[in-house]
């Protein structure tokens, strides 16, 4: 069990689908807590550290430029185990092999046009939460719904 931090990006077709409210709400009603957030037209330079590890693939081009086409919405969710419970609730990156009832599953079609990033692990996300947040853009306060959605051992486990 970790507590854990997960970057979340709402990509320039799920913000054009009108999907933002949906997809806050989704994670809300998880359980998770909303720490950080904020709409922001990436660089190329922030998008060339965000994708690095797809810098050698032939479509990294035309991805950075979708990514930078607009104005996307990012997000910090926290709680625990928060990296793989959001990857869960965001489905598999081709939409229409995604898993229904998540949200690729739910609203996508597309490999490119998946309408949202989540970090794929807790290094990840440390490194893109970084790429966008500076710490005065990241907030702690106690979430008044976690006596119910937390047992006693995990609110200890939540505030080590
Ligand atoms: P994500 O997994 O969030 O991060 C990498 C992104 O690259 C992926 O979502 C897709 O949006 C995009 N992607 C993956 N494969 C392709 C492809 N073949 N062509 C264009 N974009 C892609």
């Amino acid at each position: 069990m970790n507590t854990s931090r997960t970057a979340v990006l709402v990509k320039p077709d799920g913000l054009q689908r009108g999907l933002i409210g949906e997809i806050i709400s989704r994670f809300e009603r998880k359980g998770l807590k909303l720490v950080g957030l904020k709409m922001v037209n990436l660089t190329d330079e922030q998008l060339s550290d965000w994708y690095a590890e797809h810098k050698d693939k032939s479509f990294f081009g035309e991805l950075k430029s979708f990514m930078g086409s607009m104005p996307i919405v990012c997000m910090v969710w926290e709680g625990i185990d928060a990296v793989p419970v959001v990857r869960k609730l965001v489905g598999t990156t081709l939409g229409r092999e995604a898993e229904a009832g998540s949200i690729r599953g739910d609203f996508g079609m597309s490999q490119q046009f998946n309408l949202i990033h989540a970090s794929a692990n807790g290094d990840d996300a440390a490194r893109e939460i970084k790429i966008v947040f500076s710490d005065d853009e990241l907030f702690n306060y106690a979430g008044a719904r976690e006596c119910v959605i937390y047992a006693d051992f995990e609110l200890a486990k939540l505030k080590e």
